[in-house]
Parts: structure tokens; sequence; C-alpha cells
């Protein structure tokens, strides 16, 4: 089964979830459903709501609630989206002006809240105090991440564990909680919990680094995002931090001033991207992202065989797969 298939097995429930997120911004405050409809029309993969979805249907679920949940983890992930983007002054996401360049810092946050604690009220009625306490710790992990990111911004490592922290908070937390969530919504066994827990963190630990890799390599018309914005925000990720940890002391040297600095050209970037390609350093970064959903996949491998078993092996496998 490929990605398309798997697309294709869940288009019906995404297109529910999808006016779940429409109807989640019912309000009378119109500029909170223009910019909430702005970010849901602008795309994005719902690859959180699809997992949530696939992992019920994994253990026999496919009723209303996964519906609810699965728009529950998306307004989450978009609610953060509207803050990362205003933390790292983005202004484009997806190919499309971002809602800070278009509505301001201001905006941006406030509908954030909006759609961030609407999710917790969808999340209420639905009324189950572990999922919500799922919930509620991958978000904190999530603003834990952030903020770890903070503080490391504009340091370069030869060490990769504190950078596998942040991913592990940012990103991973919140795709193992939707696999979590979906398993516990089929009755799952705590061991069938705990196995979709571990193969979401792993997959969203892949997911973040290939992202990483995309930063550096992937075509910015497909990206939607500018190449090298990692490199101008700061961020050294895991390609840098190969890079810096086999470069030469004045590439070293070269490297850490880039990251620190108030602008870097087009050509600067360019200059680190064949350093990347002489180093094999997108190559490192998108093995090791192989290598976690190799790992992902074997959690699944204690599961009886379904053939939702091979949609979650899909979706694994597209995570290291895409280009954009
Ligand atoms: C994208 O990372 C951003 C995240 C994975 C998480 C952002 C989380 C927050 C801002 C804090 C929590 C917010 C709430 C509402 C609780 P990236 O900058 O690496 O990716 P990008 O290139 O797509 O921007
Ligand atoms: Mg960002």
């Amino acid at each position: 089964m490929d990605f398309d298939a798997v697309l294709e097995r869940f288009h019906d429930d995404l297109a529910r979830v999808e006016e779940a997120m429409q109807e989640s911004l019912a309000s009378d405050v119109q500029l909170i459903p223009t910019i909430g409809r702005y970010l849901f029309s602008g795309g994005g993969k719902r690859l959180r709501p699809l997992l949530l979805l696939s992992s019920a249907r994994l253990f026999g679920y496919e009723g209303p609630r996964a519906i609810t949940l699965g728009c529950v983890v998306e307004l989450i992930h978009t609610a953060t989206l509207l803050h990362d983007d205003v933390v790292d002054e983005a202004d484009q996401r997806r190919g499309a002006p971002t809602a800070n360049a278009t509505w301001g810092n201001h905006a941006s946050v406030l509908v954030g809240d909006f759609l961030f604690a609407t999710s917790f009220s969808l999340m209420a009625a639905d009324g189950d105090v572990r999922i919500m306490q799922a919930m509620a710790h991958a978000v904190t992990q999530l603003a834990e991440g952030e903020v770890l990111q903070l503080v490391s911004t504009g340091k370069l490592s030869e060490e990769e564990d504190e950078y596998l922290e942040v991913v592990d908070r940012k990103t991973a937390a919140l795709i193992s909680a939707a696999c979590r969530i979906g398993a516990s919504l089929g009755g799952a066994p705590p061991a069938g919990q705990e196995a979709l827990s571990l193969f979401g963190r792993e997959i969203g630990i892949a997911f973040q680094l290939v992202d990483d890799a995309l930063d550096y390599m992937a075509e910015e018309a497909r990206l939607g995002k500018v190449v090298g914005k990692d490199l101008m925000e700061g961020h050294g990720t895991l390609p840098l931090i190969y890079l810096y940890r086999n470069a030469t002391a004045s590439e070293r040297q070269m490297i850490s001033d880039l990251l620190t600095a108030e602008e870097v050209t087009r050509q600067q970037v360019d200059q680190v991207i064949g350093m990347m390609k002489d180093y094999k350093a997108i190559d490192y970064t998108l093995q090791t992202a192989s290598r976690y959903v190799a790992q992902a996949k074997q959690r699944l491998a204690v599961l009886d065989g379904s053939p939702d078993r091979e949609v979650l092996t899909a979706i694994a496998d597209y995570i290291v797969a895409r280009d954009r």
C-alpha cells in the first residue's frame, strides 16, 4: 500500500475531519473564522488526524469520536504553527504568506489561542479524562520543546542529544499522542497503546529530521518555505550539527558565525549546502530518519497481523520519502 492508497482509504473520514475543523471556527468575532479559514484552506497533509484515524481503525474503531479527536489534534497543530511563525518571524508557509505576515503578530497569537482553547472544549465535551491527559501531556512537552529550542538559538554542538530532545518534544510528542489516542479509542490494551505511542514518537522524530533535511535540500517552490530558513533563524538542526562535527576548523568558524549572523544571504546558504553535500550531512540526516522509521515499524510487529497495520507502515514510509 502506498500513501495515495492510504489517503483514498481515509478520504471520507478526512473530509469529515475537515468539516469539523470548519465548524470549530464558529464565532461572532469575525477575524477568527477569517484567519481560521485562511489557514485550513492553505493545505497541509493532515498527518496527525490520519494517524489518529488509522490507529483507531487498527483496533477496530471507526466511530464519530475519531473525527472529533482528529479535528482536535489538527486544531492544536494549527495553533502551534500560528505561534511558531510569530516566534520565527516567518513570512511564508505552504507557499503562501503566513497569518502573521498578513494580519500581524497579535492576531496570530490570539487566534492561535482560540484554536487551542476550542480544541480543549471539544475534548471536554468528548469527556474522556485519559485522552485529555494524553493531550495535555503532549502540549506541555511541545511548549517545553519550543522553549528549549529558543534557549539553544544560535548555539551549535557536536552532540546530537540536546537537539534530539528538542525534536522529541516539539514534534514527536503530538504525533505520539495522536497514535496513542487512536489506539485508546479502539480499546487497545495498555501494551497496544504503548506500542502505538512509541511508533508515533519514532515516526515523529523522523518527520522532523526529514523536515530539517528538506530545509536545505528541497526545491523552494515545492517546499513552500524559504530554503535555509533554519540557518537564518539560528537553529542548529541535525544537518548542521553533523556538518559542524566533521568540518575543518575554518569551516566550523564560518558555520558558527553564520548561525549567529544578523543576516544570511542566499549565496551563503548555498555555500553551506555545498559543504553539506561534500560531507554528506543530508544523507546522514535522512539515514538517521530512516533508522527511526525502521524502529517504529518494529513496534507494530508485536500486534496481530491486520490489514490496517499496512496503513501505518505506509504512512511511516511516506514520512521519509516525502519531498515537501
Ligand atoms: C514547527 O517547527 C513548530 C512546532 C513543531 C511546534 C511549535 C510549538 C509552539 C510554538 C508552542 C506551543 C503552542 C501552543 C498553542 C501550546 P519548525 O519551526 O522547526 O518548523 P517550520 O519550518 O515548519 O516552521
Ligand atoms: Mg518555524
